[in-house]
Formats: C-alpha cells, sequence, structure tokens
C-alpha cells in the first residue's frame, strides 16, 4: 500500500473535487483564535505605547506591560531596576523595551502559539484533512517546515525562555512590591490579589514550557543517579499537560491585570481595599 505524506506531489494524492469532506465546524478553532489573537495583539500594542495609567502610586501598583519601568519618565517608586532610557524616544518604543521583545519572542516561538498561528494565520493548514493554503506548502519541494530559514530561527525558544524566566522574577517582584498601604506601611488591596493571580499563572506558564521541561530532566541518560533532577521533571511534565491552557488563560489575566491598574491609575474608580 502505497503511504501519502503531507509533502507529496498532488498527483499521488486522491483526487477529491471537494475542497475537505469534513462536515464538522472544524474551521470554528482557528477563526476563533485569530479574532482573539487579534484582539489581544491590538490592546497589548496600544497600551504599552500609550506612556499613562500604568502606575498606581499610592498602592504601588505597575502593570506587567510597563515592567519593568526603566525610562527615564517612569515615576521613581516604579523603577526600581533603574532609569537608564531616554525618555524622549519615539512613541513606539515602550517603556519596558528591555523585557517586552524578549516576551514577544517567547509566546512566537512557543509551540502551543506556533500551532496557532500555523492554523489561524497562515492557514498551513487550518485543521486536519483540510487542504493548505500556503503556496511553498502547496509547491511539492519547496516546504522545508522548522529546518531551514526563517522558521528554524522557532529553535531560539530555549534562549527565549530563559530570559521569560528572569522577567518572571522582575514580575513577581513587582507583585511583592504591590502589599503597599496608603500610609506607606503593609497593604493589600483588590489589585494586589489581581498581580498576585496573575504572577502565579505566569509561573505556570514558564515552568510547564517544553525547554524547561528538557531543562530540568533532558539529556540524562539516567534517572536513579539524579533523583532531584527526576523530580523536578516529573512535576514539570505535570505541568506540561496543561501548557496550552496556561498559554490561553495568561493572556486573558495579563489583559485584565493591565485594564485593572489602567483603571485604577485613571480614577476611573478607586481600589477596593481589604487591609490599609
Ligand atoms: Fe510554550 Fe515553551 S513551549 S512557552
Amino acid at each position: 500500500m502505497t503511504q501519502t505524506t503531507v509533502d507529496a506531489p498532488a498527483k499521488d494524492r486522491a483526487r477529491i473535487p471537494a475542497r475537505t469532506l469534513r462536515t464538522d465546524r472544524w474551521w470554528s478553532y482557528p477563526l476563533t483564535t485569530f479574532i482573539v489573537f487579534t484582539a489581544w495583539v491590538i490592546y497589548a500594542t496600544v497600551r504599552s505605547m500609550m506612556g499613562s495609567s500604568f502606575w498606581v502610586e499610592k498602592y504601588h501598583y505597575l502593570t506587567p506591560f510597563y515592567s519593568p519601568c526603566v525610562s527615564k519618565a517612569c515615576p521613581a517608586d516604579a523603577a526600581d531596576f533603574g532609569r537608564f532610557v531616554p525618555d524622549h524616544l519615539p512613541f513606539f518604543i515602550p517603556y519596558a523595551l528591555i523585557s517586552l521583545p524578549f516576551l514577544l519572542g517567547f509566546r512566537l516561538t512557543c509551540y502551543y502559539y506556533r500551532k496557532a498561528y500555523y492554523r489561524s494565520f497562515w492557514l498551513t493548514p487550518s485543521a486536519c484533512a483540510v487542504p493548505d493554503k500556503s503556496p511553498v506548502r502547496k509547491t511539492p519541494g519547496r516546504y522545508s517546515g522548522e529546518t531551514r530559514f526563517p522558521l528554524i530561527l522557532q529553535n531560539a525558544h530555549r534562549y527565549f525562555w530563559v530570559i521569560a524566566a528572569l522577567i518572571s522574577i522582575v514580575n513577581t517582584w513587582d507583585a511583592i512590591n504591590a502589599f503597599h498601604g496608603e500610609d506607606g506601611g503593609f497593604g493589600i488591596g483588590l489589585g494586589t490579589i489581581i498581580l498576585w493571580v496573575n504572577v502565579i499563572l505566569l509561573w505556570g506558564y514558564t515552568l510547564s514550557c517544553h525547554s524547561c521541561r528538557h531543562v530540568m530532566g533532558g539529556r540524562l541518560k539516567s534517572f536513579s543517579k539524579h533523583p532531584v533532577r527526576y523530580w523536578l521533571w516529573t512535576q514539570i511534565s505535570r505541568l506540561n499537560t496543561r501548557h496550552g491552557q496556561f498559554a490561553l488563560i495568561t493572556l486573558g489575566t495579563l489583559a485584565l491585570t493591565d485594564a485593572y491598574v489602567a483603571l485604577v491609575a485613571h480614577g476611573s474608580f478607586s481600589d477596593l481595599r481589604l487591609f490599609n
């Protein structure tokens, strides 16, 4: 029996006039993903470039879209990592310019997001048993997957992971700072809780990464000789089964956290205070 592969020339495939024989709603996943991702990217781009409503002085709430805040335009208390970037840069340079490009690279090269945007934006393919739209994939011999430039750059994911882990530490520091009361002492508000929920889920996303799993237990010939790494690998493997959920949920918590900080900073409503 002849086996048909993705790269097989069209003449080797069964000749079916219909575009696909699938009758279920296979298009709902790529369409929903396209709408959600597009809306998120527009929101995140606008917010990162606004240059306002990113910091609540009274409670030390800093939105993750501006962390670490390293522009000379950042308030002193929001800039724990220094203010070394001039404040007269073009509007499209965000205040958190040392973290956002790496976080973007981290998400763009994530296995989960690759699957999502290959299906939803590039339509290569949109779903199983639905033909590709890409002219490259349709041309026999031209498709090289992720083995050549530019898609071989997806292999940089493991390096983006290291930087993303460092940025998660910065986000954790921001959440610790959010235990700030009106009188300058200890305090807790709804914003503190939102920042903590967001950072815990960000850690869930970062630690459940496939690269993290490989760092913990990859290239080991004998688990019994490395019990600590084996234990870590086991825990990360459990988290890893939920990586796609963490990827999606953290998109939501990032936007919600930013929106909450922005509305409180703007004065649209007051923070709900639980203590001081
Ligand atoms: Fe998704 Fe690494 S595979 S963050």
